[in-house]
């Protein structure tokens, strides 16, 4: 059936205002670095690693790198558990291990954007190493959230929330003479002890920090739990369990609480002390675009990653509608969408849209790749995405490392398509080539096992070959910069049969047929690049399901 595709105007997202900085339409590259590259053969990636590799986003044509924490840490959360921001644990290298990333990837023509992790500390951190000896009401507990216990022997957690990894957000301290104490709060592991953000101390060892990185000439901070540093005032119940499957979808004593704002306008003074666009990309899990958007008012940080989008089902309708809310809700405030499909800490996005199947898996993450990409604002991907990298569902129990694994039972999860839910499947070291111990990722093993097909998916096995994931991304970001139209300006839907969508940037058109059959559209123009094969009969071109489709007009 051949279906009409008209240029009538049927939504119309104005350019959004507010300047022309990099990062407006930049495409920024995940490196989580221990699954990166692996220098040493201790079969953790590693700083060194990532910078021998660094040629390969330059070569995608990326814009930007976000390195995953490489501090010192005991590594209870892989590293959102840290000790001292401002060393690098020998784990992933040196101080200048971190320098000279930053000057060979600067060289590239990359930014290097790093995490900080402002919620939480590692227990391990002096500070809460003191905390732990300090008397009750004492400076040294300030810092964090201590609370007596509720119960005639203080033996009931103060409230009633739950850490976000399964169980009680607060565990018991033990005094030195062995008698229980008070409870200290835990959003994630009880390895995560959150800080105290009302403590003038904390907000300044952080702008401590944050300078420390800024001089050693990073271009920016991912900021993880954007949205969790301040807690309601007396820290009321939530009345319910199971809490985490609220995260996202409403504001929560503990998350999303306006007074958040205040440290991220502050931050971005910080930020704007320092010359050439330092930017702060907010992790912040919030229920709407609209209050997403607040993060990224023109006063506080530059993008927040829209999670609403990565949650969405492979649904013309659903993806749309999330399209418009995400887009009017950045436009209201000047800012840019900053979109995403996986990150490491989601199921890899074939194995999400698989439904059953991976190769319909792959047939929608590559087409879902040329939506993102066509889409007005930043775009950030996940490491192993080019390559087409499933998600690992059959990892051994016994090499997980995901504290999650540890506090929840696989029943308790939701299984979304992945494994069970957990965090390690998507965290496998990436294949760089056909053969090795671990298809090069560095010349010894890796911490977690690769499936032996990834020897077909590594970098060397995709690079040439033209019907490759990889040169797809290559060839999309290549355009992505070429093509005027893809930049920062607003884009147009076309009308569409339903399962289709088209979308119009200026010069250029984007179709997208999300449908398990092939769909007979009028030629839209000259093609430019598609995710799957297109077949032509005159005047009309065959899509085929799950297939999308690049236009000049
Ligand atoms: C978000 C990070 O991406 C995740 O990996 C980590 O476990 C939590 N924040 C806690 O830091």
């Amino acid at each position: 059936m051949t279906q009409e595709l008209t240029t009538s105007l049927q939504a119309d997202t104005a350019r959004p205002s507010g300047g022309s900085g990099w990062w407006r339409d930049a495409v920024i590259y995940q490196v989580y670095v221990r699954s990166f590259a692996d220098s040493d053969g201790d079969g953790i990636g590693d700083l060194r690693g990532a910078r021998e590799r660094l040629p390969h986003l330059a070569g995608l044509g990326a814009d930007a790198v976000w390195l995953t924490p490489f501090y010192a840490s005991p590594q209870a959360d892989g590293g959102y558990d840290v000790a001292d921001y401002r060393a690098v644990d020998p784990l992933f290298g040196t101080l200048a291990d971190a320098d000279d990333l930053v000057r060979t990837a600067h060289e590239l023509g990359l930014r290097v954007i790093v995490d900080v992790v402002p919620n939480h500390t590692s227990d391990r951190h002096p500070w809460f190493r003191a905390a732990l000896t300090g008397r009750p009401g004492g400076p040294d507990r300030a810092r964090y959230h201590f609370r007596p216990g509720r119960g005639a022997g203080g033996e009931l957690p103060p409230n009633d929330w739950e850490s976000v990894f399964g169980g009680p957000a607060w565990t018991r301290t033990t005094g030195p003479d062995g008698a229980p104490g008070e409870w200290y709060l835990h959003l994630f592991a009880p390895e995560q002890p959150d800080l105290n953000w009302d403590c003038s101390e904390v907000r300044e060892e952080f702008d401590s920090v944050l300078r420390f990185w800024l001089d050693l000439g990073v271009d920016g901070f991912r900021i993880d739990v954007a949205h969790g540093m301040v807690k309601a005032a007396g820290m009321p119940d939530i009345g319910r369990t199971e809490q985490a499957k609220l995260i996202g979808s409403q504001v929560l004593p503990f998350f999303d609480q306006d007074g958040v704002h205040e440290i991220h306008r502050s931050w971005r003074r910080l930020l704007d002390s320092y010359p050439g666009d330092r930017i702060g990309v907010a992790e912040a899990w919030a229920p709407s675009p609209e209050r997403l958007a607040l993060y990224v008012r023109p006063d506080e940080l530059h993008q927040a990653f829209n999670f609403q989008f990565l949650k969405s089902p492979w649904d013309a309708a659903a993806m749309r509608t999330v399209i418009d809310e995400s887009l009017a809700a950045t436009a209201s405030v000047g800012a840019p969408t900053t979109w995403v499909l996986s990150n490491h800490d989601v199921v890899r996005h074939p194995t999400r849209y698989a439904d059953g199947s991976p190769a319909r898996g792959l047939r929608r993450a590559r087409a879902a790749a040329l939506l993102t990409l066509a889409l007005p604002g930043s775009v950030y991907l996940y490491q192993g995405e080019e390559l087409g990298l499933p998600e690992v569902v059959d990892l051994p129990d016994a090499c997980r490392q995901d504290p999650a694994f540890f506090r929840t039972s696989a029943e308790g999860q939701d299984g979304q398509d992945g494994q069970d839910g957990f965090r390690d499947g998507c965290r496998v070291p990436l294949p760089w080539s056909r053969s090795g111990a671990s298809y090069g990722f560095g010349p010894g093993g890796s911490w977690l096992p690769q499936p032996a097909a990834w020897a077909g998916l590594s970098v060397e096995a995709q690079t040439g070959d033209p019907g490759s994931t990889l040169e797809l991304y290559r060839s999309a970001l290549a355009l992505r910069r070429e093509l005027p139209g893809l930049g920062d300006s607003g884009m147009t839907w076309l009308d569409a049969p339903a399962g289709v969508l088209a979308l119009a940037r200026p010069g250029f058109v984007c179709t997208l047929n999300t449908l398990g059959e092939e769909v007979e559209l009028p030629v839209p123009g000259r093609a430019l690049l598609s995710s799957a094969p297109l077949a032509y009969r005159a005047a009309t071109v065959r899509i085929p399901p799950d297939c999308c489709a690049w236009w000049a007009i």
